[in-house]
Order: C-alpha cells, then structure tokens, then sequence
C-alpha cells in the first residue's frame, strides 16, 4: 500500500537534516487509522458539545477520517460543519463517512492548518482532537484559528500528554516505548505533550475564560485490551515504523524486540489496562 511507505520515507529524510519542513509523524495506514476510526463526537468532544448550538457554523481542524467531525454536524444542524486535513486520502474518507450518514451539512476541504481558505470572523468555534501535537508550528496555527473564529467563538482543543500515558500494571511493558513514541512525533517537529501546555497556550494567545481539564482513552475490557494490542503490534512495532525507527536511532531493534514480548505477555494478563492521557481546553476569542 502506497501510504505505508509514507512513514518510512518521511523518517529518512530526518537524516537529511529536513526536520524544519516537517509533516505528520504517524502515517495514514489502516493499521494507524483503526484506532481514529473508534472515537466519536460524544466520547471525544464532550467539552465542545455544550457550546455547539442548531444553526452554529463549526470548523474541525485536522479532522482525519471525520469521526468526530459527523457528531458535530450533528449536533449543530442545521448549521455548517466544515473539515480540513492535509491529506486527501483523509478528507476521501470523511466525505464518504458523512454521505454515509446522510450528513449534509457538511464539507471536508484538503489544506493546512496554518494558512486556512477562510474568511475571517467565519466561525462560532474551532475544533482541535490530536493535532496541535503534530503541528510544529503551534504560533502559526493559533492565529488562523484566532482570524477564522467570529468574536466570542469558542475553540476546544484536546491533545495527548504522551509523558501521562501508560501501559498497566507497572512494569509490564518497559516504559522506553511510550518515549519511543514522544520522539517519533518530536523527531518531525511535533509536540507529544501539547495536551499539557494547551492552557498556556490558549491564555498567551489571548484567548479569554480558559477553562482546562484531563481525561484518558482507556482500554481495559477484554475487547479493548485485544484491540490495543493488535493496534501496537500493526502499527508500532510494525517493520514500518520500526524499521526507519532503529535505523535512524530513535530506539534499538532489541527494544523493539522486547516491547514485542513484553506486549504479547501483556495481551493475557488479567490486570491489562492501557491509557492515553489527554490534556482539554476551551477558551473565546474577546
Ligand atoms: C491523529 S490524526 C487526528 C484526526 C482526528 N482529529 C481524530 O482525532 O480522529 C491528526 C490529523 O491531523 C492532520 N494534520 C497534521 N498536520 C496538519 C496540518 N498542518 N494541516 C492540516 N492537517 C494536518 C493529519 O493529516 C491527520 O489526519
């Protein structure tokens, strides 16, 4: 699959000391996206969903396959929700997810976040899940959201605290895969702790009545746990990303090895619960 190679190739050009031309660290594969595919507006964005009103006009930013993006069109209709990624494999999905729906108050747009097709003053709120971490440039983004958000427009941001998430019981799967992980998205200029700064962030950049707060992704039954599993074992300890990872030295083919096992070991353990931490924040444009 063409994509799969997409990863690999982005991390080589680390070594050509590209870093500054930075792009998303985490690929398009289907072994990546199953696990964009489980979230939904309700379980994902439960603190934007008071402040979305019928008739609100609703920017999803870095909206990937649009999960989340079809319950906020939901919850706002008959106003606009309108999605934007990079990447046209991405809005494809999105697109065809929201007809499926019969979401037709929707429309999903490839482009960047840091130079947005739209007009200012547009937008009664902004929405961010999982992508601040991956934009280098968080100034940048911010003030297009900043210039589209009509006055008083709330943005609603949540963004992992890669630092924060873990594998349980302690001591089941050493601890260096989680930085793996955290160096993988630094290594193309992200933020794996954006979720941790996010109310700095809002408050520096003007935005007033920041209200900030935390959750985890859990996944603790029997189900979740298969699935978490089969998600690193697809996706993380995969030759994809394992492969470019040992060879430009982010982590040693003998760590691989042992997440392997130690991730295997994990699968059966009555006590298996992993969580990815995220940092919340709402805050209105004055
Ligand atoms: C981890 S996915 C999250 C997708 C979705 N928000 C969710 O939580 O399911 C991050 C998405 O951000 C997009 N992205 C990263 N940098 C971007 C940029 N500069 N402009 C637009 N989209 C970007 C990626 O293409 C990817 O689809």
């Amino acid at each position: 699959m063409r994509t799969r190679f997409k990863l690999a190739r982005e991390i080589e050009r680390l070594s050509q000391d590209q870093a500054e031309s930075s792009t998303y660290a985490m690929g398009y594969s289907d072994e990546f996206t199953q696990i964009l595919h489980r979230r939904n507006a309700e379980t994902h964005a439960a603190h934007l969903l008071p402040y979305l009103k019928s008739g609100s006009r609703v920017l999803d930013l870095g909206c990937g396959p649009g999960s989340i993006s079809v319950g906020l069109a939901r919850a706002i209709e008959p106003g606009e929700l309108h999605g934007i990624d990079m990447e046209e494999s991405q809005i494809m999905v999105a697109r065809a997810s929201a007809a499926a729906g019969g979401h037709d108050n929707t429309t999903f747009h490839v482009g960047d976040a840091t130079a947005l097709p739209f007009e200012d003053d547009s937008f009664d709120a902004v929405h961010t899940h999982a992508v601040l971490m991956h934009i280098p440039d968080t100034e940048g983004t911010l003030n297009e959201v900043k210039r589209v958000l009509k006055s008083g427009g709330v943005l609603a941001s949540r963004e992992m605290i890669t630092d924060a998430s873990f594998v349980g019981p302690e001591g089941a799967v050493d601890e260096t895969a989680w930085q793996t992980f955290a160096k993988l998205i630094g290594a193309r200029g992200g933020h794996p702790n954006m979720g941790r700064n996010l109310k700095n962030v809002f408050v520096n950049k003007g935005f007033k009545d920041v209200q900030a707060a935390g959750s985890f992704d859990l996944f603790d039954s029997p189900e979740d746990v298969a699935f978490f599993h089969a998600f690193v074992n697809q996706w993380f300890l995969s030759d994809e990303v394992a492969g470019p990872a040992t060879q430009f030295g982010l982590a040693t083919a003998e760590q691989f090895e042992m997440w392997r096992a130690d991730m295997d070991r994990w699968d059966g353990h009555p006590g298996a619960i992993a969580a990815i931490a995220f940092g919340e924040a709402i805050g209105f444009k004055p």
